[in-house]
């Protein structure tokens, strides 16, 4: 014969409202440091590149880099970089790394923005303006 089994929960079968927080709080982190870890991943193979790099080793002059403003952004951007059809730049360093202001400004990927080609010390010379707004 058959053993039914007892229609009550025996304890260790009552869910444990603990445990499953516990378990949604576990999964909540792991996605979190999963995405980190693509955010942080992303970013340092934009660093490896060899643009980038050579950029982030040249000191940048502000002055030039006022000069190359004027003459490429400002049409957008402002005069002061306090924004006209493009958004204003002022503070802009503090909201986007120096490597996503490099992949902003030489990818045009939100137009009407264009690309931008410059040379290392000329990218250099820029970002250390755009650090002055
Ligand atoms: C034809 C107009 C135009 C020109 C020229 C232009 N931009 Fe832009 N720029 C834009 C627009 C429009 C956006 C906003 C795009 C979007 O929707 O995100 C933008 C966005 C940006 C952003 C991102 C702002 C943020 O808050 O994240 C930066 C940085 C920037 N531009 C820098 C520059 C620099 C430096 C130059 C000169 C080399 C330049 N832009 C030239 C139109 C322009």
């Amino acid at each position: 014969m058959m053993l039914l089994e007892d229609p009550v929960l025996k304890p260790e079968q009552v869910p444990n409202p603990d445990l499953s927080m516990q378990k949604a709080f576990g999964l909540v982190f792991a996605w979190a440091f999963a995405i980190a870890i693509v955010i942080f991943g992303v970013y340092q193979m934009r660093l490896s590149d060899p643009y980038v790099r050579d950029v982030l080793s040249h000191d940048g002059q502000v002055a030039r880099g006022h000069a190359i403003f004027q003459l490429n952004c400002s049409g957008c951007h402002g005069t002061f970089g306090n924004g006209k059809v493009g958004p204003s730049l002022r503070k802009v360093s503090t909201h986007r790394s120096q490597v996503g202001l490099i992949d902003q400004i030489t990818s045009g990927k939100t137009p009407p923005m264009p690309k931008f080609q410059a040379n290392p010390q000329e990218m250099a010379d820029l970002l250390a303006y755009l650090k002055t707004l």
